[in-house]
């Protein structure tokens, strides 16, 4: 082929390291090798049995035909009920659009919100998904970096100076993949300032809102006044809270000509998200809300454990994560990049993680902590040995 006939924006994109190494992972268990995953992005728990019955019911009454574009009214009602309960902010079901995941979600956001050449800030590290998305929607990322060093917090002068002209939004993700970085309040109202002064729009990624530990609590930015909340695309979802990653559910709150955008794309490409997945999201989101608190006491347990091990080894420093499932340790001290960390460490000692590259720091690598103990116990015992080798 002379040149290549395919979409250059399209083209640019790499594909999603975090389901390749996982991938790789699977592909090498399959193969009959003993591996321990770090790598999942998806909590180790069942869907909750409730959650499965509504939906053995809605395929039992036939509920198997298109629903609107936007979802269906009730569980976009059950999600506004959800949003005033839980974060505080009123929003009408017509300012709310169901999807296929937050990350479709994310995803109509940038498709709605993005001119050629329109900014968007996204906080380094971030979630590897952030600057592809504005890539294909035609949009340039542009990166403000965060460090450990100051428990990740956003610094309002460095946010400040990274608005231009061009500038269209300001991407949130609090609860932080990968670095376990929570917002405070504090922080959210440096942010709104910035973004009500330039009127950019904040794209407000909540996904990890359930998975906190005490005293880190989850605050909204759309919550803190009506401006701000008419600037702020909420967007969550049923994939993390509820252990529901495959059925594909997530939503966006916003003002309403934005949801009408939003729904407008998706009536043109999914028509809309499945309804059996409505259905039990739904139950997810009205039913007992138990399962949830269980999963993140478990979590807790976990991120107390493998922080315990990390920062315990040699020339590795990590930042305890205050939400969300991930370890993302420094690995400077160890002379080596992240892509070669992990390749090693997968290929050596049979232990999944992803490179820190992904999330733009190569000198950290991202464990996730949705496994068991006793797999934690067992990468942990691995990663130790694999790290006093190369001493
Ligand atoms: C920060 C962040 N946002 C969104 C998502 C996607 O969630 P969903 O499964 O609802 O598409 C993920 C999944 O890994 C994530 O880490």
């Amino acid at each position: 082929m002379e040149s290549a006939p395919f979409s250059k924006l399209i083209s640019a994109i790499e594909p999603s390291q975090t389901l390749a190494i996982d991938s790789r992972a699977k592909a090498l268990r399959a193969a009959g090798k003993d591996v321990i995953g770090f790598g999942a992005g998806e909590p180790d728990f069942d869907t909750p049995e409730s959650v499965k019955e509504a939906a053995r019911k809605a395929l039992s009454r036939g509920y198997t035909k298109y629903t609107p574009p936007e979802g269906d009214r009730a569980l976009r009602e059950a999600v506004a009920a959800k949003l005033e309960r839980d974060n505080g902010v009123r929003y009408t079901p017509e300012q709310i659009v169901i999807s296929c995941g937050a990350k479709h979600s994310l995803y109509n956001t940038a498709m709605v919100l993005c001119n050629p050449g329109d900014e968007f800030i996204i906080f380094s590290p971030y979630w590897v998904t952030y600057p592809a998305q504005v890539i294909m929607a035609g949009g340039t990322p542009v990166f403000v970096s965060t460090s450990p060093e100051d428990g990740y917090r956003i610094d309002a002068g460095r946010l400040r100076s990274a608005v231009s002209r061009r500038t269209k939004a300001i991407i949130l993700n609090s609860p932080n993949n990968p670095t376990g970085w929570v917002a405070s309040r504090e922080e959210l109202e440096a942010v709104a300032a910035v973004a009500i002064e330039h009127g950019l729009f904040v794209i407000s990624d909540e996904i990890y809102e359930k998975i906190i530990y005490p005293p880190a609590e989850h605050t909204s930015i759309a919550s803190l006044g009506k401006d701000i909340r008419e600037l702020t695309i909420l967007i969550n979802g049923v994939s993390k809270s509820y252990s529901m990653t495959g059925w594909r559910i997530g939503y966006l709150a916003a003002a309403q000509e934005i949801a009408k955008l939003a729904t407008r794309i998706q009536s043109h490409s999914t028509s809309n998200p499945t309804s059996i997945a409505q259905a039990a999201a739904l139950e997810a989101l009205n039913g007992d809300q138990g399962f949830t608190a269980m999963m993140a006491r478990e979590f807790l347990k976990r991120r107390d454990y493998l922080h315990k091990r990390l920062s315990a080894l040699p020339g590795v420093s990590c930042f305890s994560p205050r939400g969300a499932f991930y370890a993302f340790p420094d690995i400077s001290g160890l002379n080596m990049k992240s892509d070669e960390f992990s390749i090693q460490l997968l290929e050596k000692v049979l232990v999944a993680v992803v490179a820190g590259r992904t999330f733009g720091s190569d000198y950290n690598i991202r464990l996730s902590f949705a496994t068991s103990m006793e797999n934690l116990e067992k990468g942990m015992d691995r990663i130790e040995g694999f790290i006093k080798s190369k001493l």
